[in-house]
C-alpha cells in the first residue's frame, strides 16, 4: 500500500490552511481505513471506532495484540452519551476542568462500542484530545475514532511524523504531518468504574491535578509495583513498552553520584568494546566524556524533558548502541511520567547511588 503523508498548515489563528487534506483524511476512516494524525500527546494510529474490522486493521498495521484495548477519541463532549449508559459526575468535572487536553477516562461501554475495539473488556477508553488536527479528522471522520500511539508495538510512541513514517509506512493509507507535538508522553488514563477513581497511566495531568477536582484518587498498585505479581489493570502496561532496541539502565540518586556512576559504567563498557548511550539533563551533559551523550533538556523543564524523551530513545536506536545509561528522576509532577516511561524502557533495572 502506498502511504500519502499530507504536511498540514496552521495559520497564526489556528486554522487549517489546507483543510482538503483532513477532508480526504475523514474519508478515509469512513471508509475503515486508517490514518495517523498528530494529538498533543503523541501520534496516534485512527481507525472508525465503531467498525470491528478497523481495530483489527490497526492491531495488524501495529503487529499488536488485539487483547490490548484501544482508546475512541471524540470531538465533543456530548459524543460520550453514544459510547457510555452511564456517565458519572466524576467524568463530567473531569472532562470540564482538562479535556480537550491529556486525559482519558476509563468508563463503562455501551453495546455502541465493538468489542474490538476495546480488547474483549466492557469498558472504554475515551478522550478529546487538544490538538487541531485531531479534532478536524474527528469529525471528518465521523466523530469516533480508535486510536493507539502510531508507533510498531514495542517502540517508544512517535513524537513527529517522520516516526510514524519509520514505523507504518506502507501499512496505512495516509499520515496526516502536524509538526512536533506539544507534550510528547502519552494521556493520563484514569479509571471511573472503580469505587475510588484509579490512575492506570500517568501523563501531563498529574495526581496532584486529579486531586485538586476528585478528592481522593490512587495510583493502581500494578503501576507503582510492576516489577512484583501485582498485574497493572491497563492491559497494554503489561507489555514491555516504550522500548529501545539497547539495554537500558537507570540511575538513580544525587545528581553529582549520578553522573560519577554513569562515567564509571559507561568506561567500563567501552573498556568491553560496547558503544554507549548516556540520557542526560542539560546542567551534566559537559560531564560525560565517553559515549555518546544526548540531553532532553534542564532538569527544572520536566515538559522539555518530557518532549525530547521518545526521539533521544529512537536516535540510540538509529545510531546502534548497545547500552544505554540514563539519569533518573523524581516521582512528582510530569515527573512521575517521565520516571514511569524511563523505567519501563529500562525494564525496571535500576542502579540507586
Ligand atoms: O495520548 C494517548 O493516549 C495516545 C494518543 C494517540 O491519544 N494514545 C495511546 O494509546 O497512548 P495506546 O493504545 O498506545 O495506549 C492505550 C492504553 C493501553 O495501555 C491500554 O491497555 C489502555 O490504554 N486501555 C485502553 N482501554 C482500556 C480499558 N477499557 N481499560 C483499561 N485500560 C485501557
Ligand atoms: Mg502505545
Amino acid at each position: 500500500m502506498q502511504t500519502e503523508i499530507a504536511k498540514i498548515e496552521i495559520d497564526e489563528t489556528g486554522s487549517i490552511e489546507n483543510y482538503d487534506a483532513i477532508v480526504r483524511a475523514g474519508q478515509i476512516i469512513r471508509a475503515g481505513g486508517l490514518v495517523a494524525f498528530p494529538t498533543e500527546t503523541v501520534y496516534g494510529l485512527g481507525g472508525n471506532a465503531l467498525f470491528p474490522d478497523a481495530a483489527k486493521k490497526i492491531y495488524a498495521a501495529k503487529g499488536r495484540p488485539s487483547d490490548n484495548p484501544l482508546i475512541i477519541h471524540i470531538a465533543e463532549l456530548e459524543s460520550l452519551t453514544k459510547l457510555t449508559d452511564h456517565i458519572p459526575d466524576e467524568a463530567i468535572r473531569l472532562a470540564e476542568a482538562f479535556w480537550c487536553g491529556p486525559l482519558t477516562m476509563i468508563l463503562k461501554k455501551s453495546a455502541a462500542v465493538p468489542f474490538e475495539t476495546t480488547g474483549g473488556l466492557d469498558t472504554v477508553a475515551i478522550r478529546e484530545p487538544s490538538h487541531p488536527v485531531a479534532l478536524a479528522l474527528i469529525r471528518e471522520g465521523g466523530g469516533f475514532i480508535a486510536a493507539p500511539s502510531a508507533n510498531t508495538s514495542g517502540r517508544p510512541s512517535p513524537t513527529k511524523a517522520s516516526h510514524v513514517a519509520e514505523d507504518l509506512s506502507g501499512k496505512i493509507e495516509m499520515i496526516l504531518d502536524g509538526g512536533d507535538v506539544a507534550v510528547g508522553l502519552e494521556s493520563t488514563i484514569i479509571d471511573l468504574t472503580e469505587e475510588i477513581p484509579t490512575i492506570l497511566r500517568p501523563g501531563a495531568v498529574t495526581l496532584e491535578m486529579l486531586k485538586s477536582v476528585l478528592g481522593e484518587v490512587r495510583i493502581d498498585p500494578g503501576l507503582i509495583d510492576e516489577a512484583s505479581a501485582v498485574a497493572p489493570k491497563a492491559p497494554g502496561m503489561k507489555y514491555r513498552h516504550y522500548a529501545p532496541k539497547a539495554e537500558m539502565l537507570l540511575i538513580e540518586g544525587e545528581a553529582s553520584r549520578v553522573t560519577e556512576k554513569i562515567n564509571a559504567l559507561a568506561a567500563k563498557a567501552t573498556s568491553n568494546g560496547r558503544s554507549v548511550g548516556i540520557l542526560s539533563t542539560e546542567e551534566a551533559v559537559d560531564f560525560y566524556p565517553k559515549g555518546t551523550v544526548l540531553s532532553l533538556g534542564k532538569r527544572e523543564r520536566e515538559d522539555e524533558i518530557a518532549r525530547h524523551l521518545y526521539d533521544a530513545l529512537r536516535r540510540f536506536d538509529e545510531l546502534k548502541v548497545d547500552v544505554i545509561y540514563a539519569e533518573g528522576f523524581s516521582d512528582a509532577g510530569l515527573s512521575q511520567a517521565i520516571q514511569n516511561r524511563l523505567l519501563k524502557a529500562a525494564g525496571h533495572q535500576v542502579i540507586t547511588v
